[in-house]
């Protein structure tokens, strides 16, 4: 039987931890999943139509390494993996520059998930740019069942990152990242991403 136990906060919110673990939260009425990530700014950047690439690296100096930004997108229950999702990434190239206009693309990219929701991309980290932490911007929408999702990354040790600008909430922590080497001696980050079921809207994780 699962097992479920209500909190009631203030009058405004309530709790039902279920026996899967996640947290259903009961908000102006609104019910929202406990794991959904939270979201951030769309900013003034992001161009339709990047093409479907893996490799957003590009001619730099050679001191410049490239690292691998993977994780899976996942549903409502916090744990069933959504595959044929498709991503938008885009981030500012090394010159803190966004490119509206190339055919490149530069720095953008759609991605789609496999059957195990997995996603992965490989890039470099950008600079901060206007007062900004390093950022990578990420965009789903259109997913049956599913509300839009726009988010960003952020990496730990950002010194940009201060308590109470960018980065807000205590549920945003999961979109700061650490950078660990894999196996092949690649740096990598990993953000799993949770989508939020349509009609409940959520800004926790
Ligand atoms: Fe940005």
């Amino acid at each position: 039987m699962e097992r479920r136990k209500f909190v009631r906060l203030a009058g405004m919110s309530a709790f039902a931890i279920t026996a899967s673990g996640f947290t259903l939260i009961k908000e102006n009425g609104i019910l929202k999943t406990s794991c959904a990530t939270s979201t951030d700014m769309l900013g003034p950047f992001f161009r339709e139509g990047a093409p479907r690439i893996q490799d957003l690296t590009y001619p730099v100096s050679a001191d410049v390494l490239p690292i691998l930004v993977k994780g899976r997108v996942l549903g409502a229950d916090c744990q069933t993996p959504l595959g044929n999702i498709d991503l938008d990434v885009w981030h500012c190239d090394h010159e803190e520059e966004y490119d509206m206009e190339s055919d490149d693309f530069r720095c953008r990219a759609k991605l789609t998930t496999d059957s195990e929701g997995n996603y992965w991309f490989k890039t470099y980290i950008p600079p901060p740019y206007g007062g900004r932490p390093k950022h990578i911007h990420y965009l789903i929408q259109n997913i049956d069942g599913y509300e839009e999702l726009v988010t960003q990354l952020y990496f730990k040790g950002d010194r940009k990152i201060k308590p109470n600008n960018w980065v807000k909430y205590p549920w945003d922590q999961k979109r700061i990242l650490d950078i660990n080497t894999n196996s092949n001696g690649i740096a990598e980050v990993k953000l799993d991403l949770y989508l939020s079921p349509k009609g409940k809207t959520t800004n926790h994780n």
